[in-house]
């Protein structure tokens, strides 16, 4: 009826490369400002103009942010100074950004037309994550490729907390607080067919995405477990994860096809994790299993059980293509 409350619509926009959990976080910020998050994606060529071109491209970046669980619309060829015309040709009511101040290569603060409109609100960026750091981090790695990490890494710190030495460079402090906040906080329903995924999930990208709308498809309520740093470390090598299990867990829980995560989950799937969460179908995608000690496969008991299902993402980025492309762009970040 005419007595229902006009629907609050928020802008965000921004260029969303390397999508993480800072964005995510700052659009589940701008969710509870309003209704609906509609996101406004700047163009490549719009960035390239701005400050050079951007590590993954338009359709990627897209696809990033439509997988997050708090947007509802994506527009792509949002202008980099931000416009009422924008605003209004999408029936947004405001726009929201992150306290921090950003300018157009002639040093325009690009939020200037909505802030003079009072149409413009600010959500607390997220401390300790950037674009910045992560690559920060994968050209340390890079620099010491020579120099296996797994010699420094610390084995017997078998808990969840336990850090690589080169993501212990993050200032982002993990709360209970914050994962409840990005959590749905929903239970399976009685006669759910649970699915469960395992991995690294590192440096969230567009193939595990796509892995986990087919995984999330096979059935009702999908599970994703994550391995500790060192159980990582133990068999990807080098100086990887990037993201440390904290941040892995944020990026994950952020995606709009997980229900729950397990943190730490034990690199093989066993008879007490199939129990204890119901699992009815455990599934894997392209990419080679690694066997724990060269010996054991990890999903022998659910293909025992016949409850083993391999997926074709259709995908074929990789963490370690992310790395690559960002030493073949030599970002001067
Ligand atoms: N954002 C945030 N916390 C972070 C990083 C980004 O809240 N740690 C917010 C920004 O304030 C902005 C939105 O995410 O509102 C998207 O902005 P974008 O231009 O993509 O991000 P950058 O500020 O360039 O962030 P980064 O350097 O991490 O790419
Ligand atoms: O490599 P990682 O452990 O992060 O992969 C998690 C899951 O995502 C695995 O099942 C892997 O096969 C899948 N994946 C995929 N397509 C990609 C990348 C990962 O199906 N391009």
């Amino acid at each position: 009826g005419s007595s229902k409350k006009k629907e609050i619509r928020v802008w965000c926009d921004g260029c969303y490369d390397m999508v993480h959990f800072g964005h995510a976080n700052s659009l589940r910020q701008a969710k509870a400002l309003g209704d609906k998050v509609i996101v406004g994606i700047h163009t490549d060529e719009e960035i390239t103009k701005h400050k050079g071109p951007p590590v993954f491209t338009e359709e990627e970046r897209v696809k990033m942010v439509k997988g997050i669980k708090w947007v509802d619309e994506v527009v792509l060829g949002a202008p980099y100074v931000t416009t009422l015309e924008v605003l209004d040709r999408n029936n947004c009511d405001f726009c929201v950004h992150g306290d921090d101040i950003t300018m157009t290569a002639e040093g325009v603060d690009t939020y200037h037309l909505v802030k003079s409109a009072n149409r413009y609100k600010e959500v607390r960026r997220t401390a300790g994550v950037s674009t910045t750091d992560l690559v920060g981090r994968m050209l340390l790695l890079t620099r010491n490729h020579f120099r296996q990490g797994s010699a420094e890494y610390d084995i017997e710190k078998e808990d969840s907390a336990a850090k690589s030495p080169w993501t212990g460079c993050s200032q982002f402090l993990p709360t209970t607080q914050k994962i409840i906040q990005f959590s749905d906080g929903k239970s399976p329903n009685p006669g759910d067919k649970i699915v469960y995924v395992a991995g690294a999930f590192d440096l969230f990208h567009v193939g595990h995405l796509d892995f986990l709308e087919k995984a999330s498809k096979l059935g009702d309520y999908l599970i994703v477990g994550l391995h500790t740093d060192p159980v990582v470390n133990s068999y990807k090598g080098s100086n990887y994860p990037i993201m440390n299990l904290h941040e892995r867990v944020l990026s994950v829980l952020a995606c709009k096809f997980v229900n729950e995560v397990v943190i730490g989950a034990p690199y093989c799937v066993t008879e007490e994790l199939l129990e204890h969460f119901k699992i009815d179908v455990v599934c894997h995608g392209g990419t080679p299993i690694a066997l724990e000690d060269g010996k054991i496969d990890p999903y022998a008991l659910p293909k025992t059980k016949a409850i083993f299902e391999l997926i074709d993402s259709g995908n074929d980025m990789t963490t370690e293509r992310i790395v690559e492309r960002i030493i073949s762009h030599r970002l001067e970040y």
